[in-house]
C-alpha cells in the first residue's frame, strides 16, 4: 500500500518505568500489529510525563527505556516514526492556541481535574491543561486513528477509538498496574518471572486457580488450557511452574532483543533524532497553515 493512502495512526507513551505483560497485551502489541497498514506516529510524551518524573537522570533513563522497549518488541523504525514530543516544539505551541479558545469550566470537566479535587490535591497547571497537550499532538499530524486504553477514553473524543483491549489482571487478581505492585515485569529475568508466579494469590477451592488461569490464556486459547487445567485441578504449584515455562518462552527472545540492543545505545539514540526530525517536519508544516488561519502570519514569504 502506498504510503499516502494509509491511514495516519498516533499514540503516546508515558516515559514512566519498567513495562509490565498489561502495558503489552493492552497497548504495546497492538502497535507492532499496526505498523504493517498504517502510517505511524509512536511518541515519547516525555512532556506529558513531567507531571511525575521531576528527576533529569531518570527522566532521561526512562526516554531510553521506553525506546528500547518499543524496538525489542518488534516496531520498525523504517516503517513507524518514533519520537519523542519534546523534539517537535509545535505540539507545545498549538497547545496554547488551543488553551486560548477553551474555557476553564470545559477543562474542570475533564477526569483528570476531578479525580485531583477528589482527594483534595492542589492540581498543578501542567495536568490541568494536559488535554490541550494531547489535542495537540494527535491535531498537528491529522491523526485519524488514536489507539489507547479505557482511561485515556475522555481525552480523545476527536479520534476514534480502535478497539476496547481487555484488561490484563495482576498477581492479585485486580487490573495489572505498576501503581497496585501487581505486575509480571514484560522483560523479567527467569528467576523474577518465577518469584511473580508463585506469588500469585490463589484461594483454597481446590479447582481452577482463576488468577493463574486468567494470566495463563494470554498465552494460550482457552481450548488448550482449560482440558490442562481441567486435569490438574487443585494442582496449583504443577499449574504455576507451566505457566512459568510459558511466560519465560514468550518473554525471552525479547528480552534478548533488548540486551543486544542496549549494547549500542548511540545508534538506538539516533533512531529517536531521526524520527524528531522527520516528525518535526509535518508538524512545522501544519503550524504554518494554522499560524495562517488564526492571523499571525503577516509575512509574505
Ligand atoms: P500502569 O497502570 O501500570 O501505570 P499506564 O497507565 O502507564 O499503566 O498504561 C500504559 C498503557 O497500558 C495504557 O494504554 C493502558 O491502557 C495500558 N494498560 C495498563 N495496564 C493495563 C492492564 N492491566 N490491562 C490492559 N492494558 C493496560
Ligand atoms: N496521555 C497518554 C497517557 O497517559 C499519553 C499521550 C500523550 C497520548 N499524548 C497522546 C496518547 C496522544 C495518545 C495520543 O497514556
Amino acid at each position: 500500500m502506498a504510503n499516502e493512502t494509509k491511514k495516519i495512526l498516533l499514540s503516546g507513551i508515558q516515559p514512566s518505568g519498567r513495562p509490565h505483560i498489561g502495558n503489552y497485551f493492552g497497548m504495546m502489541k497492538q502497535m507492532v500489529d499496526y505498523q504493517k497498514d498504517h502510517q505511524m506516529y509512536l511518541m515519547i510524551a516525555d512532556y506529558h510525563a513531567m507531571k511525575s518524573v521531576q528527576d533529569a537522570k531518570s527522566m532521561k533513563d526512562n526516554i531510553i527505556g521506553v525506546l528500547l522497549d518499543f524496538l525489542a518488541i518488534g516496531i520498525d523504525p523504517k516503517k513507524v516514526t518514533i519520537f519523542k514530543q519534546s523534539d517537535v516544539s509545535e505540539h507545545t505551541e498549538l497547545a496554547w492556541i488551543f488553551d486560548t479558545i477553551t474555557t476553564m469550566p470545559y477543562l474542570m470537566r475533564a477526569h483528570a481535574f476531578k479525580d485531583a479535587e477528589a482527594k483534595n490535591k492542589e492540581i498543578d497547571v501542567g495536568t490541568f491543561n494536559y488535554p490541550m497537550l494531547m489535542s495537540a499532538d494527535i491535531l498537528i499530524y491529522d491523526a485519524d486513528i488514536v489507539p489507547v486504553g479505557q482511561d485515556q477514553k475522555q481525552h480523545i473524543e476527536i479520534a476514534m477509538i480502535v478497539k476496547d483491549v481487555a484488561i490484563v489482571p495482576g498477581t492479585d487478581g485486580q487490573k495489572m498496574s505498576k501503581s497496585y505492585g501487581n505486575t509480571i515485569p514484560l522483560f523479567a529475568e527467569y528467576e523474577e518471572i518465577k518469584k511473580c508466579v508463585m506469588s500469585i494469590v490463589t484461594d483454597s477451592s481446590g479447582g481452577i486457580p482463576k488468577n493463574v488461569y486468567a494470566i495463563h490464556n494470554l498465552l494460550r486459547p482457552a481450548s488448550e488450557l482449560l482440558p490442562l487445567y481441567e486435569s490438574k485441578a487443585g494442582k496449583y504449584k504443577e499449574l504455576k511452574d507451566l505457566l512459568v515455562e510459558d511466560l519465560e518462552k514468550f518473554i525471552a527472545p525479547m528480552r534478548e532483543r533488548r540486551k543486544k540492543l542496549e549494547k549500542s545505545i548511540p545508534k538506538v539514540v539516533k533512531i529517536l533524532k531521526e524520527g524528531g526530525l522527520k516528525a518535526k517536519k509535518t508538524a512545522s508544516k501544519k503550524m504554518i497553515e494554522i499560524k495562517k488561519k488564526v492571523g499571525v502570519s503577516v509575512y509574505e514569504k
